[in-house]
């Protein structure tokens, strides 16, 4: 049974004010998810202050990136040992947003993934299919191939830190949510993916995230797919109600 797992990724928005006013608002309606696990990924600025806003609550914080390094030269940088002493359970590595205007490569997405996990820093591992490329019948190729790049040398242990999220590139921020059959479609593709990396047991243990256009009308659809086992929310993450509605999704 895989605990579904409900993420906000606010990207590049909210300031200290709003970060802590959010807080307020969805631990007050927050209620009974027992059985659900809720995760903010904030950006690095609110982390330390949504730390103890979120202190005691059942909400784990996140960062949308990482750097490999542990410390050095690296100008501009954020390392999984900062992430884990500012209280984060979890990073976002290998969000297309990252791969398209920060050069995040498999390769880099890989040594991402490696230093986290050895730092004790949870993965949600994100990839996902451009629209050209699902137009041209390779969309399911492609995300297999970015699974494999950045699951390298990760080990079938370590795959209990990790939590995938496919978003297809087309869907995030359009509206233009992928249907629920063609979403279960491809996590099914992943999963079996999964399966001839780790095996079925470590396959069917691991929880993929469905990520583009996640909206409180169409949560419900999608996590009644089989293979759907959490949210990877943008836009509708940034308000209180919205956000909410989609962690209580009708399961
Ligand atoms: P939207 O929910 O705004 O489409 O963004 C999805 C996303 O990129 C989450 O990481």
């Amino acid at each position: 049974m895989r605990t579904p797992i409900l993420a906000a990724n606010w990207k590049m928005y909210k300031t200290l004010g709003e970060a802590e006013a959010f807080a307020g608002e969805l631990l007050a309606g927050l209620g009974d998810v027992s059985g659900r696990e809720v995760v903010l990924c904030a950006p690095y600025t609110a982390l330390d202050r949504l730390r103890g806003a979120l202190a005691g609550s059942p909400v784990a914080l996140a960062a949308q990136d990482v750097f490999y390094e542990e410390q050095g030269a690296y100008t501009g940088a954020i390392s999984p040992l900062m992430l884990t002493d500012v209280g984060c359970a979890y990073t976002i590595i290998g969000h297309s947003e990252r791969r398209q205007y920060f050069g995040d490569t498999d390769e880099i997405v890989n040594r991402k993934v490696h230093a986290a996990l050895k730092h004790g820093l949870k993965v949600i591992l994100a990839i996902g299919e451009s629209k050209p490329q699902r137009d041209a019948g390779q969309a399911g190729a492609v995300v297999v191939a970015q699974v494999r790049a950045a699951l390298a040398g990760v080990s079938g242990a370590q795959m209990a830190e990790l939590v995938l999220a496919y978003e297809p590139i087309w869907a995030i921020g359009t509206g233009d949510t992928a249907t629920p059959a063609d979403a279960q479609q491809m996590h099914a593709t992943i999963r079996a993916t999964l399966a001839e990396l780790y095996g079925q047991a470590t396959a069917d243990a691991v929880r993929i995230q469905y990520g583009g256009s996640v909206k409180p009308d169409n949560v419900d659809e999608l996590m009644a797919q089989a293979d759907i086992d959490g949210a990877l929310v943008g836009g509708a993450s940034l308000k209180p109600e919205s956000f909410l509605r989609i962690v209580h999704f009708q399961a």
